[in-house]
């Protein structure tokens, strides 16, 4: 591989098995996912589309009967080696969720919260100047500078995405991992997400889970499909719908199924 490709890629998934209990969910998935672009997942509804996200940063963890296999390796280093600490992978890769959820406190403190729980910062200007940098990235900051004592929850369903995302980069992550973030918003709040994404990756890695095979073709550079556990194919977007190589994506697509 020459050196251009490899630091092109952020993260190398290597023969990752997931299990819940006896359910083998992710059966043997090879991937390489580029660094500073969009990738999405998409696939019928229990395809393991989100478990296969939690992997990527550890999220399975919290589950009981999930055993994971094989390597998920972000910047040389496999997350799942034993003197990996969980949280501090947490931490780089960051993850939004379908439902927004902020904390049951102020605009300012759900995204000052976690800076200073890990101690990135402590009270005071520097503070202040990462909430503000935090909401200014996230595409908030003139809608809420005014009211930052406000609850968090006071805002729209899609400000309040936009607050989960500024809570998310002010960690300072390098990955974030959506779970279909806009399948909450109406039309108009998902545009102004998709549109953030798109000035999001010139810093972050981002993949999103999207059931909306139209907002994949609008914002992701390339295009994972998966099918009942298996990854089926996963090329530049543009290759997965118009020119798939295999069947069973192509029937996903035109909407044969699922
Ligand atoms: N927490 C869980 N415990 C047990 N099984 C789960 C859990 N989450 C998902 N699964 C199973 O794993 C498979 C993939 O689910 P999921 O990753 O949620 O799919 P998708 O996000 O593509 O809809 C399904 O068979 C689902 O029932
Ligand atoms: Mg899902």
């Amino acid at each position: 591989m020459t050196n251009e490709i490899k630091d092109s890629i952020k993260v190398r998934i290597r023969d990752l098995n997931l299990y819940y209990g006896n359910n083998h969910a992710l059966h043997n998935i090879n991937m390489d996912l580029h660094k500073n672009k969009i990738t999405a997942l998409i696939g019928p509804s229990g395809c393991g589309k989100s478990t296969f996200l939690r992997c990527l940063n550890r999220m399975n963890d919290l589950i009981r009967s999930v055993k994971v296999d094989g390597q998920v390796i972000i910047d040389e280093k496999n997350i799942y080696d034993k003197d990996v600490d969980e949280v501090a992978v947490r931490k780089r890769v960051g993850m939004v969720f379908q439902q927004p959820n902020p904390f049951p406190k102020s605009i300012y403190e759900n995204v000052a919260y976690a800076p200073l729980k890990h101690g990135l910062i402590k009270k005071g200007h520097h503070c202040d100047d990462l909430v503000e940098k935090s909401l200014v990235q996230a595409g908030l900051w003139n809608e809420v500078k005014d009211k930052l004592k406000e609850p968090g929850t006071s805002l729209s369903g899609g400000q309040q995405q936009r607050l989960c995302i500024a809570r998310t980069i002010a960690v300072q992550p390098d990955v974030i991992l959506m779970d279909e973030p806009t399948s909450a918003l109406d039309p108009i709040s998902t545009e102004k997400i998709e549109a953030l994404m798109l000035e999001l990756k010139k810093k972050y890695t981002i993949i999103i889970v999207t059931h909306n095979m139209q907002q994949a073709g609008r914002i992701a550079d390339y295009t994972a499909f998966f099918h009942l556990g298996d990854l089926i194919e996963y090329d530049e977007t543009e290759t997965i719908f118009i020119n798939p190589s295999e069947k069973k994506t192509e029937d996903y697509i035109t909407g044969r199924y699922g």
